[in-house]
């Protein structure tokens, strides 16, 4: 993993399932690869690292403050790595400018980073005092004080389901629509702890709303499904895609699509014949997703829900 010149400095995102994902890509040189989500760096130090001395990566982020730190940490590298702050939906044109016809190996890693959930002022924490934010890309128009403040009950109420699975949606969206405008994280958390019937035991309160409001703010479901036929198609023959998910709607999500690739018919099961004129695109490596196991759990506790699933293209 990345060193750091100070042993005692803690890293400032501890990459999950880092073994995992570097067997599973097998970076080699000359390689292509494509780190879709870069964060702090540290799946990607892994594939620079395995992939020297030729191996390139590619590497994109919508956080510019992402980017910047990958670039920071990953100097010993910069003559093989190229940053982009992009969405990973905007993959296929990444390659098309870096005139990379197929890559190797894709890595994405979904969700939060810890510098991001550590950020007061990103606004993703429901523990930490900030502005109602939750954008990756700064740059974009909504944020999550947008959407709490200018939806519908009906919306609110749609969104928290959908997204958080709250069996308080309801309950919630209308205490939001009562007690609006919101602007800090902690003034919504505490309106969602004060109307949630929660049960000893269970997460805070909050979690499932702002977990909802992420993910609506930052398309992130929508975003998976455009990525992943753009990822199928970049690779080449033999190469490999590994996704890490956090939430059961994107490992859906993903389990759906690498099934529905895998096939060679796609017809209806019921139907004799087939004539769907679909041909399977890849392998799927890993039947069932690979988990942390409880020593990565126990150090990093943020890696609870991850969920690996790793294609390889025919
Ligand atoms: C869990 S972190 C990745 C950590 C990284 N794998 C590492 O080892 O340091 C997820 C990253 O995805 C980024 N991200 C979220 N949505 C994105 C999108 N649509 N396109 C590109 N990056 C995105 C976030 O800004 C964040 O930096």
């Amino acid at each position: 993993m990345i060193p750091t010149s100070d042993k005692a400095v803690k890293p400032p995102h501890v990459s999950v399932l880092y073994h995992q994902i570097i067997s599973a890509l097998r970076p080699a040189s000359p390689g292509f690869y494509v780190d879709a989500t870069i964060g702090a760096g540290g799946h990607a130090w892994g594939i620079l690292e395995k992939s020297s001395p030729f191996g390139q990566l590619l590497g994109l982020d919508s956080d510019p403050q992402a980017l910047a730190l990958a670039h920071q940490r990953l100097t010993l590298y910069s003559h093989r790595i190229h940053l982009l702050h992009s969405s990973y939906t905007g993959l296929r044109n990444a390659l098309l400018t870096l005139g990379w016809d197929h890559v190797d190996g894709i890595v994405i890693d979904l969700g939060v980073s810890s510098m991001q959930i550590d950020s007061p002022e990103r606004g993703f924490s429901f523990q930490h005092d900030g502005p109602l934010d939750m954008r990756f890309d700064p740059s974009q128009p909504v944020s999550a004080e947008t959407l709490v403040n200018q939806s519908s009950e009906s919306e609110l109420a749609e969104l928290i389901w959908r997204y958080g699975e709250d069996r308080n949606s309801r309950r919630i969206a209308r205490a939001i629509v009562g007690n609006r405008p919101f602007i800090s994280t902690l003034q919504l958390a505490n309106l969602v702890k004060k109307t949630s019937r929660s049960r000893p035991g269970d997460i805070h309160p909050a979690t499932r709303t702002f977990q909802a409001l992420r993910i609506a703010v930052n398309h992130e479901l929508e975003s998976l499904e455009d990525f992943l036929p753009q990822a199928i198609d970049s690779l080449s023959s033999g190469g490999r895609i590994a996704v890490i998910s956090f939430h059961s709607l994107e490992d859906r999500i993903v389990k759906q699509y690498f099934r529905r690739e895998s096939r060679d018919c796609v017809c209806p099961a019921d139907q004799p014949v087939c004539t769907c004129g679909h041909h399977a695109a890849i392998i799927e490596v890993t039947r069932r997703p690979i988990t942390p196991d409880e020593n990565e759990i126990t150090s990093n506790t943020r890696s609870r829900s991850a969920k690996l699933r790793i294609a390889e293209k025919k």
